[in-house]
């Protein structure tokens, strides 16, 4: 299987920053001014992070998690594993664990048990994408970016075999 066509536009590189502005203001509402310990699940979550990062109000400190799950394919076929971990004492803290999306939720709920067992004050998911269609957990985002339907998408840090990450839009890929 080759995927090796320019990706077609699904969001543009206006429409997401645009999104990720009002994402940011609702954060800012909820945290008002509370220290946050932002999580960025590596490597997808990298170009997302670093935007909204840079619009957070509150003092923000930056730790990551990596966890893979992906091959050099376009379906999860392993369950996902913390391959990289975090440097910060998570106790007492105001965790945001953000991701690039939300596909089966695995990654999420692997992510989640996790920081969870590290004793935070309190955890929130933020996600730039949720794909509802393949959920196989019932996990929810307390922010969303943009609710996508069930299709394989690259760029804006999301990759298809370690390609496309570098678009400054979110593209959707055939299969050739
Ligand atoms: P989940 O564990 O199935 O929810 O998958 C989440 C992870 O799979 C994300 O962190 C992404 O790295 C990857 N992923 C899921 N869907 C896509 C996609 O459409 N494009 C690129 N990566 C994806
Ligand atoms: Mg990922």
């Amino acid at each position: 299987m080759k995927k090796t066509h320019q990706p077609q536009v699904l969001l543009s590189a206006e429409r997401i920053a645009e999104r990720v502005q009002t994402l940011a203001k609702e954060i800012n509402l909820h945290y008002a001014g509370k220290e946050i310990l932002l999580v960025s699940i590596l490597d997808g979550a990298i170009i997302f992070t670093a935007d909204l990062l840079r619009l957070l109000d509150s003092p923000t400190q930056l730790d990551c998690l990596r966890i893979s799950s992906y091959g050099d394919s376009t379906s999860a076929e392993t369950e996902p594993s913390i391959t990289g971990s975090l440097k910060s004492d998570l106790a007492g803290r105001n965790v945001l664990l953000v991701d690039d999306i939300l596909d089966t939720g695995r990654t999420m709920q692997c992510a989640c048990g996790e920081i969870s067992g590290l004793a935070p004050r309190s955890l929130r998911t933020c996600v730039f994408l949720d794909k509802p269609e393949r959920r196989a957990n019932g996990f929810e985002a307390d922010w969303v970016g943009f609710t996508i339907p069930n299709q394989f998408v690259v760029g804006y840090g999301l990759d298809y075999a370690g390609r496309f990450r570098e678009l400054p839009y979110l593209g959707t890929i055939e299969e050739a």
